[in-house]
């Protein structure tokens, strides 16, 4: 693991977007792998930015996302379809039809999980995949205790995970206690991954994962078996 040390927020936003866009003109047909969650909003309005200025084109790209909550649509703003909308699909030119994020309101929720881990490999696999990290070291929605060999799954959220996620609804009652998340192997088998920590409230979680034994009791732990990850941590997740 890469450790890239940066000062603040903005500075990690800054080093995230400047290795997707290398990443993105060197192969613009690249599949890219997102994340939501307060992270990496700056990320995306970088990218956002330059979209604009710099015109890097994102119409060969292929997205696919993380996570969904189950029992939102795409429609509700609490949604991850929502929130990947505002903040950067509508907002550069990939084209729709090259955009995925699971169905949280599929009918059939298994399906939807065998079919979105069968169209990831269809495509390729991920070329570069954006992480966050969970306080509970968790990985999309990988929560302590899932399989290293998981692919995409149902997942039944950590009360922590949901009060951590209850700022972005009106009332903490509101997010959804399941989700579908990519699994760790799914994740895994991604070329590049870049894990994004930012903040105080993620030092236990960057401590345990730069010091701790690869544990599936501490998901991103698994990244240390990946042949090409890179941390962006700002100075208050180190600590220094
Ligand atoms: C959610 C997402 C994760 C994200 C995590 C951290 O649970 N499913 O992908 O990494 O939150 O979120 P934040 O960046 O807001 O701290």
């Amino acid at each position: 693991m890469r450790i890239i040390k940066v000062k603040d927020y903005d500075e990690m936003s800054k080093k995230a977007a400047e290795i997707i866009i290398e990443r993105v003109r060197r192969a613009p047909d690249m599949v890219l792998g997102l994340a939501t969650g307060g992270t990496p909003i700056g990320t995306y309005q970088e990218l956002v930015s330059d979209h604009v200025h710099a015109e890097t084109s994102y119409r060969n790209v292929t997205t696919f996302n993380l996570d969904e909550y189950i029992g939102l649509s795409g429609e509700s703003s609490h949604s991850y379809r929502a929130f990947m909308n505002k903040h950067l699909f509508e907002l550069i030119d990939i084209l729709e039809e090259n955009i995925h994020i699971p169905n949280g309101v599929s009918e059939d929720i298994q399906k939807e999980c065998i079919e979105y881990e069968e169209l990831i490999q269809k495509h390729g696999g991920i070329d570069l995949q954006i992480l966050g990290i969970g306080q509970n070291g968790h990985i999309g929605f990988n929560e302590p205790g899932t399989s290293f060999e998981s692919t995409t799954h149902i997942v039944e959220l950590d009360p922590s995970t949901r009060e951590a996620n209850a700022r972005f609804f009106k009332n903490s009652e509101d997010v959804p206690e399941k989700a579908i998340t990519i699994g760790i192997a799914t994740i895994m088998r991604s070329k590049e991954i870049l894990l994004l920590i930012s903040g105080e409230q993620k030092r236990a979680a960057f401590k345990q994962l730069v010091n701790g034994e690869v544990d599936e009791k501490f998901p991103a732990s698994v990244l240390k078996k990946h042949q090409n990850v890179s941390i962006i941590a700002d100075d208050a997740a180190r600590g220094d």
